[in-house]
């Protein structure tokens, strides 16, 4: 496929999901990940727990920080750019946790629940003929013989996912090193004994912890740009728990206030100003506030499963796809 057939095709592909949007404007779900599930997904199981991470992190601390950096930026839609990321969508989306999703289906990329159509020219014949081709989304947790991308090939497979079929900006060369740092680390001998884990703000918060943690050392680094993405990463956390305190109005001004300093934060690193690095620390100081504030107010909010199912049985929408 050429480069402008291939960007019409990225940008159909994005239509629907931003169409979707829109109509969520009206009668939406109450979590945008709801858009891309069936409407018969029990919401509980599906929004209220995920699967556990199967990660090994490398003793060695440059490897182990690449490893972070590629698990923050697996994490957040901004890695993919354009369309994709205002949709919500990121590498998460179809493997959760690093694993697959069989709950994932949207409009125009998914057959069957737990497929999407994201094959490249360089494994697949048949992208040149816009054929729509989904998949199985594969768990990149699962036994390594299985897994059809050989390492030494990863590189190249995920650079093009990013930067053609989802037309992202060309990622960072610490940032590509730390996805495919991030998949090597993915282990089904280190999965958790529990299947799956509750999702609670205090999860998310140690996500955008451990995000922002990577960009203080991106930034001693002097990696700026990988810094800003890894702040990027952070914001998506607060967002996904923003979300779920849609009715909490002091929690939620709470959170944008938060948010707001990560995006002054952004813009700092960005200049290249001598404090970024205090404001950062500043940050992760008053966290420990936020983190409380949410953690009073949970069983009120959209982490609770009851709310949850209560919230989404009267709005789940149409599937659309
Ligand atoms: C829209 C859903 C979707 C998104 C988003 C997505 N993937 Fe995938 N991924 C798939 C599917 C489907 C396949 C299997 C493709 C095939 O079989 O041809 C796959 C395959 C892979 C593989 C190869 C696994 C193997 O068998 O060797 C890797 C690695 C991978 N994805 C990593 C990523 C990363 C990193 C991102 C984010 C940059 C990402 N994926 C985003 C759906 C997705």
């Amino acid at each position: 496929m050429d480069r402008r057939r291939r960007r019409a095709r990225a940008l159909g592909l994005a239509a629907a999901l931003v169409g979707g949007a829109a109509l969520a404007a009206d009668a939406g779900p109450p979590l945008r990940a709801m858009r891309w599930v069936p409407r018969d997904a029990d919401p509980v199981r599906v929004f209220a727990t995920q699967p556990g991470e199967c990660l090994r992190l490398p003793r060695d601390s440059a490897a182990a920080l690449s490893v972070e950096v590629g698990r923050a930026a697996f994490r957040t839609p901004v890695l993919l750019g354009g369309q994709a990321a205002r949709a919500g969508l990121s590498c998460e989306s179809c493997h959760r946790a690093g694993r697959d999703n069989p709950d994932f289906q949207f409009p125009g990329a998914s057959g069957a629940p737990g497929t999407a159509d994201v094959t490249l020219s360089l494994f697949s014949s048949h992208r040149g003929n816009g054929v729509h081709d989904p998949k199985p989304i594969p768990d990149l947790s699962g036994p390594r013989d299985r897994l059809k991308v050989a390492p030494a090939d990863r590189p190249k497979f995920i650079h093009g996912l990013v930067a053609e079929e989802f037309d992202g900006p060309e990622p960072t060369p610490a940032v590509l090193a730390g996805l495919v740092a991030y998949v090597d680390a993915l282990d089904p001998a280190a999965c958790p004994r529990a299947p799956r884990m509750a999702v609670a703000p205090a999860v998310l918060m140690s996500d955008a912890r451990r995000a922002l943690d990577a960009a203080r050392r991106e930034m001693a680094l002097g990696d700026r740009p990988t810094a800003v993405l890894m702040v990027a990463a952070a914001r998506t956390r607060l967002g996904l728990i923003d979300e779920r305190y849609a009715a909490l109005p002091a929690e939620r001004q709470h959170l944008r206030n938060a948010d707001a300093g990560l995006a002054a934060l952004q813009a700092a690193i960005r200049e290249g100003g001598p404090g970024a690095a205090a404001d950062l620390d500043r940050w992760l100081a008053a966290a420990p506030a936020l983190e409380a504030a949410l953690g009073a107010r949970e069983p009120l909010s959209l982490f609770n499963p009851h709310r949850l199912a209560r919230a989404t049985n009267r709005r789940l929408p149409a599937n659309r796809s």
